[in-house]
């Protein structure tokens, strides 16, 4: 199957590119345009690969002729300068169903988040569910997967904790910490989207995509300690300090420096509700074995270079 990947030079869009390609599809990679200096050779497993914009219609028609599948995983979760989450997550995911339809593609397996509704407190998840809701509305064969928070070699969560517990003697948690989330590991969630290509009872399904046990934030954290063998403490911030200090950061990065903040007020509202769902129907129609979270990511923090799977589109 000839299967367009978008968001290919992610965390994720790694994991499912390596999982397409050991099962055989020709992928085809859809990644940003660089602007600092040249494009690099294209990684393992790619049999083309198209810079572009997910804004950029002409070039999401040239990316999605001749292919069979399309998987969509072009996401932000902090928005800088003209990519909000609405040009992103929801024109971005319109632009690309359009140029699909047009192209003829006969399939749509999209990347939401556990957590997408209608009224949802944060923008990041009313975003997600339109762009849900714009799949189930396209008229294309579709499957949604909806996540929990993945894990894995190059992640952002576990990674950052980690790193910072090398030398810092505390570790923020931003409120109580008592709400809880269902870490999945990216090689489940890539292997779910590569057989969704060719699973016919995928069709026209959502899939929670979740790890075996919901944890508290307190809990992962000093599951990351406990891996590490480190001691250090959890210095809970209220709520109102944790809010001024995200919009300051939110400033800083988007007006100044012009990258994504390591906080933002969206993700603050998101860690105070339960992030969590129902992983059998995944895990029963694509072969998941569930992983403890403990098991998991000591299969990567343990290696003194913690946090390998660098960028290489
Ligand atoms: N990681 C999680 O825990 C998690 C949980 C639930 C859902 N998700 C969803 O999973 C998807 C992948 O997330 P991830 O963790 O792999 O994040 P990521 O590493 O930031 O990957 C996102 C990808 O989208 C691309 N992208 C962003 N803006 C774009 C634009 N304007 N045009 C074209 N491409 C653009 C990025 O390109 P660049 O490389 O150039 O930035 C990157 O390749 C997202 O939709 C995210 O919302 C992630």
């Amino acid at each position: 199957m000839n299967v367009l990947v978008t968001g290919a030079g992610g965390f994720v869009g790694r994991a499912v590119v390596a999982e397409l390609a050991a099962a055989g599809h020709s992928v085809q990679a859809l990644a940003r345009p660089r602007r600092d200096g040249p494009a690099p050779a294209p990684a393992p497993g790619i049999a083309r690969l198209h810079y572009a914009d997910i804004g950029d219609a002409a070039a999401l028609a040239q990316a999605c002729a001749g292919v069979g599948t399309v998987v969509h995983l072009v996401g932000i979760i902090s928005e800088v300068g003209r990519n909000t989450f609405e040009r992103i997550h929801i024109e971005g995911t319109r632009q690309i169903l359009a140029a699909a339809r047009a192209a003829g593609v006969g399939r749509f397996v999209h990347m939401s988040a556990l957590g997408a509704r209608p009224h949802a407190p944060a923008r990041y998840h009313r975003s997600k569910w339109a762009a849900e809701e714009l799949v189930r509305q396209s008229g294309l064969a579709w499957t949604i997967f909806r996540p929990s928070i993945i894990y894995g070699p190059g992640d952002q969560f576990v990674n950052l904790f980690a790193r910072l517990s090398r030398w810092s003697p505390i570790l923020p948690v931003m409120g109580s910490g008592r709400a809880l989330l269902q870490p999945i590991p990216v090689g489940d969630v890539a292997r779910c989207f590569a057989r969704a290509v060719t699973e016919p009872r995928a069709l026209g399904q959502s899939f929670d995509l979740a790890g075996p046990a919901a944890l508290s934030f307190v809990a992962i954290l000093r599951t990351i300690l406990a891996v590490t063998h480190r001691r250090r403490l959890l210095l809970h911030i209220p709520l109102p300090l944790a809010r001024l200090q995200a919009r300051v950061l939110e400033f800083l990065f988007d007006r100044v420096l012009h990258r994504p903040p390591p906080l933002n007020r969206d993700q603050l509202l998101m860690l105070q509700e339960d992030n969590v769902g129902d992983p059998r129907p995944a895990q029963e129609l694509f072969g998941l074995l569930p992983v403890p979270f403990a098991t998991g990511i000591g299969r990567y923090l343990a290696s003194p270079r913690q946090g390998v799977g660098q960028k290489n589109l």
